[in-house]
């Protein structure tokens, strides 16, 4: 799916936030390698990329020309400074109102209201395709993130005492979390 669209941050910034695209397969690929270094709150460890800068490209083209899903990005001068994805469950009748989501964004930025901004227009993405039900997996200790799903409305709906195991502090505990889209 494509979209774009500038915005103001809290401070003044002013940000771009439109869907990746295959040029965009290095930067992403070095974002991803950098948020994963900064927080212990997500799925994988920067050494564990499952991509290559190729496989990485190959990727945004298939999202970007995906008719359900989308890879959002953030820009600020020219550089990334988050990614958040939309990820449809499947296609299949059953599941078809059923996204996924995942966030991340660059330290240096948080607490700008970003977070927010970039979730809003994940669920306009994710309404205007029929996703009515969005959900995510966010790390119990993980309060930044907890309140900016709970903003958004958010509701718990189950837990994983050791949904993750983390080499800095071992296991942790996964809350899986779902929003009604209307
Ligand atoms: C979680 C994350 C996406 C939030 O993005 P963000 O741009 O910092 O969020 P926002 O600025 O939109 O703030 C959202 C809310 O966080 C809350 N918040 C801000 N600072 C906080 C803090 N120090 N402690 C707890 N909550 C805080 C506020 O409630 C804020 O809402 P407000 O605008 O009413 O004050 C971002 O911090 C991030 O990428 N973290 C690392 C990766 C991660 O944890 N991803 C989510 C995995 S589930």
């Amino acid at each position: 799916m494509r979209f774009r669209k500038e915005i103001t941050l809290e401070n003044g910034l002013a940000c771009i936030l439109r869907n990746c695209e295959y040029d965009d397969g290095e930067a992403v690929f070095d974002i991803y390698t950098e948020t994963h270094g900064e927080t212990d709150f997500l799925l994988a460890y920067p050494d564990e990329s499952s991509f290559t800068v190729a496989q990485e490209r190959d990727f945004l083209k298939s999202s970007a020309e995906s008719e359900r899903g989308i890879q959002l990005c953030a820009e600020i001068d020219g550089k990334l400074v988050g990614l958040a994805g939309l990820e449809p469950l499947g296609s299949k009748y059953k599941i078809r109102h059923r996204g996924e989501i995942g966030i991340s964004i660059l330290k240096d930025f948080w607490g700008m209201g970003l977070g927010y901004q970039m979730m809003e227009v994940l669920m306009e993405c994710a309404l205007s395709v029929g996703i009515t039900q969005v959900e995510l997996q966010v790390v119990s200790d993980n309060e930044r993130g907890l309140a900016l799903y709970k903003k958004l409305g958010f509701k718990e709906f189950g837990r994983n005492k050791k949904g993750l195991n983390s080499r800095i502090s071992g296991y942790q505990e996964l809350i899986y979390m779902s929003l009604e889209l209307k």
